[in-house]
């Protein structure tokens, strides 16, 4: 693997993950959605790649990730397997494709599975969906589960706000990070929730904890759109923007329909 930006470039596994806990290393997780993106994002070192639902947003342009389909994400997920070499990837499943009942949640797993080569699934939910995290569990396939702010359930919460401020949710979210701790979910999200929670439930729970909005955790995850700073509009205070690709393109593509329409371009050098 040549080029890679990190030492270790053994394939990433799930007990990785549990053994960079156990060691105090952190998780360093990014969404991609593309062969060329994957194939960055994975040549940069990024232990685990998501390909998110959040695709619904940054890919499609959708305001929520509800209509992303089964048949989409297997899109995304083999196009992003095609490129990693070392990174462990993750499907995040669909909305409607696991939440019906089990034996559906089973399926629509084996199948994202078989289609696309992907490592392991990620399924937003706690005690409701606890079942069906074990059946899919029971399968073979590594599940992640995900917590706190549930993209898929904003119907419900009616807000993009912080969530589990109150104790009553907090309680609910550290019963439910236990309960997929203990049926043996690889790793689990925490999306928006208040620092002091996230560090509770990552000593309380064995499973690495991987934070998004949720302060210091034994990993992060952002939305490479995001951090790319290719997503002008969101500017949540949890974001930190490596780059402000927008700018770089804009102006990049500026120069470009300026040289076409001076003749500028193409030159000599330009044509065969
Ligand atoms: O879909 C997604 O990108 C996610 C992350 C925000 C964790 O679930």
């Amino acid at each position: 693997m040549a080029g890679y930006l990190v030492e270790d470039t053994r394939k990433v596994t799930t007990s990785r993950l549990a053994e960079m806990k156990r060691q105090g290393k952190k998780i360093a997780m990014l969404t991609a959605y593309d062969y060329t993106m994957a194939r960055i994002v994975d040549g940069a070192g990024v232990d685990v790649i998501l390909v998110g639902d959040s695709a619904s947003n940054v890919m499609a342009g959708n305001y929520t990730t509800l209509p992303m389909t089964v048949e989409q994400m297997i899109y995304h997920a083999k196009s992003v397997v095609r490129a990693t070499e070392r990174a462990l990837v993750v499907c995040d499943m669909p909305f409607g494709s696991y939440q019906v009942n089990s034996t559906e949640g089973v399926e629509n797993a084996v199948r994202i599975m078989k289609e696309t080569g992907c490592d392991a699934l990620k399924l937003e939910g706690g005690a409701e969906i606890i079942d069906t995290v074990r059946a899919i569990l029971a399968a073979g396939i590594p599940v992640c589960g995900h917590l706190g702010l549930t993209p898929q359930s904003i119907n419900k919460f009616g807000t993009y706000a912080v969530r589990a401020r109150e104790e009553a949710e907090a309680e609910r979210l550290i019963h439910d990070a236990r309960l997929l701790s203990d049926a043996g979910c690889f790793a689990i999200v925490l999306e928006k929730i208040p620092a002091a929670l996230t560090e509770r439930v990552c000593r309380e729970v064995s499973t690495p904890i991987i934070g998004i909005g949720g302060g210091p955790a034994d990993g992060q995850v952002l939305v490479i759109h995001d951090m790319l700073g290719m997503n002008k509009g969101f500017s949540p205070k949890f974001l930190r923007r490596y780059a402000d690709l927008d700018a770089v393109m804009t102006d990049a593509i500026g120069r470009y329909v300026t040289d076409v329409k001076s003749g500028d371009f193409p030159n000599e050098n330009e044509k065969y």
